[in-house]
């Protein structure tokens, strides 16, 4: 069995973040959400592993690599323009030859992983597999109805009028049968060739589609609160442990990791928390869900329940909360005459001032 990881589009959802860096890089618990699906195909003994890569494709080679630290084999297929999740399909026949797959989308996150999954459809091997969740915004994405047995009947794609509340999530099991079908679909009015509709090609040719529910699923939406839930709920299995340095005035509770070359004086430190390598953190607070990457400053402040994202540095500032920071981004109080804020924001970004 293979995996076929998508790692294209352009992430406008996430934006700005998504300016400067692709979105199945954003980090949760410091770790690119793209690894934790690499990490679940490994773990469910899956190692030829193909990436479909479009723009991003430099900054996606550089943090994989050839997959041996996930423990992968990785071999790269360019896409030259977001052309669907079927086109990716199409233009990985070569790769994938005449082997089963599960196609994961890089920018989701499964709770739990896949290896349970994997090997159910090891053992059934029914054409094609779905995993479906409820979600409160059907329209953001793929929808199932199933019939009074639970067998998918339909499947629509971004549905102004969804037929129910169970969305497609982005790991989908198959069978060769689905080469058949992506080559028989047409572009939909997206401009793309929608896996979703090569499912429901599936089920119009009577091939055996079944679909598994699951909770414990996360994807962007644009949402920053989403991102803050997704990296609470990882920090809360965090290992605490400490490689950096903590001096006698600081403290540190609950769970906590420390990454080497991070220096933490004066502080205290609420766990879960995360900080990065060659941080430094000083006469600060930090509190529990927050996520601060390597090269990070936070000096004289407070902050809590946030991702702070790589050489970002905040001073004097409190209190900080619910907030998700750029890379290299820098927060510092105004002055106190005249009393006013001063911002230099980048496209797209969100803020919320409270005065
Ligand atoms: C894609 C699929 C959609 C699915 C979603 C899950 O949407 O087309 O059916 O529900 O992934 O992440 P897209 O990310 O292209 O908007």
């Amino acid at each position: 069995m293979k995996a076929l990881v998508l790692s294209g589009g352009a992430g406008t959802r996430l934006r700005p973040i998504t300016h400067t860096s692709a979105k199945q890089l954003v980090p949760v618990a410091n770790k690119p959400v793209l690894f934790y699906g690499l990490e679940a195909i490994a773990e469910a003994g899956i190692t030829d592993v193909g990436i479909i890569v479009g723009d991003t494709a430099p900054e996606i080679r550089e943090a994989v690599g050839d997959g041996s630290a996930l423990g992968i084999d990785v071999t790269y297929i360019p896409q030259d323009e977001p052309r669907g999740l079927a086109h990716a399909v199409l233009i990985a026949r070569d790769f994938l030859g005449d082997d089963d797959f599960v196609m994961y989308l890089g920018d989701n996150f499964i709770v739990g992983g896949i290896s349970g999954l994997v090997e159910e459809f090891r053992s059934e091997r029914p054409e094609a597999q779905i995993l479906l969740t409820k979600v409160p915004n059907p329209t953001a994405f793929g929808v199932a109805e199933l019939d009074d047995e639970g067998r998918v009947a339909s499947l629509e794609e971004k549905p102004k009028e969804p037929k129910s509340d169970l969305a497609l999530v982005g790991v989908y099991l198959f069978t060769p049968a689905v080469h058949e079908a992506v080559r028989a679909i047409e572009p939909s009015w997206r401009g793309e060739l929608e896996i979703t509709h090569a499912i429901q090609w599936l089920i119009d040719k009577q091939h055996d589609v079944r679909s598994t529910t699951i909770s414990g699923y996360w994807k962007d939406t644009g949402n920053v609160t989403d991102m803050l839930e997704v990296n609470r709920s990882v920090l809360e299995t965090l290992k605490p442990s400490t490689e950096g340095t903590v001096d006698e005035s600081s403290e540190i509770i609950g769970r906590v990791r420390i990454e080497p070359g991070a220096r933490v004086t004066s502080s205290r430190i609420v766990g879960p928390v995360i900080i990065g390598a060659d941080s430094v953190i000083s006469d600060s607070y930090v509190g529990p869900f927050t996520s601060v990457s390597e090269g990070c400053r936070i000096e004289d402040s407070e902050i809590e329940y946030s991702i702070v994202l790589r050489g970002a540095s905040i001073s004097g500032v409190r209190r900080v909360e619910a907030s998700l920071i750029g890379r290299d981004v820098e927060v510092t109080p105004a002055p106190r005459n005249p009393s006013a804020h001063r911002l230099v924001l980048g496209d797209h970004s969100k803020v919320q001032i409270s005065s």
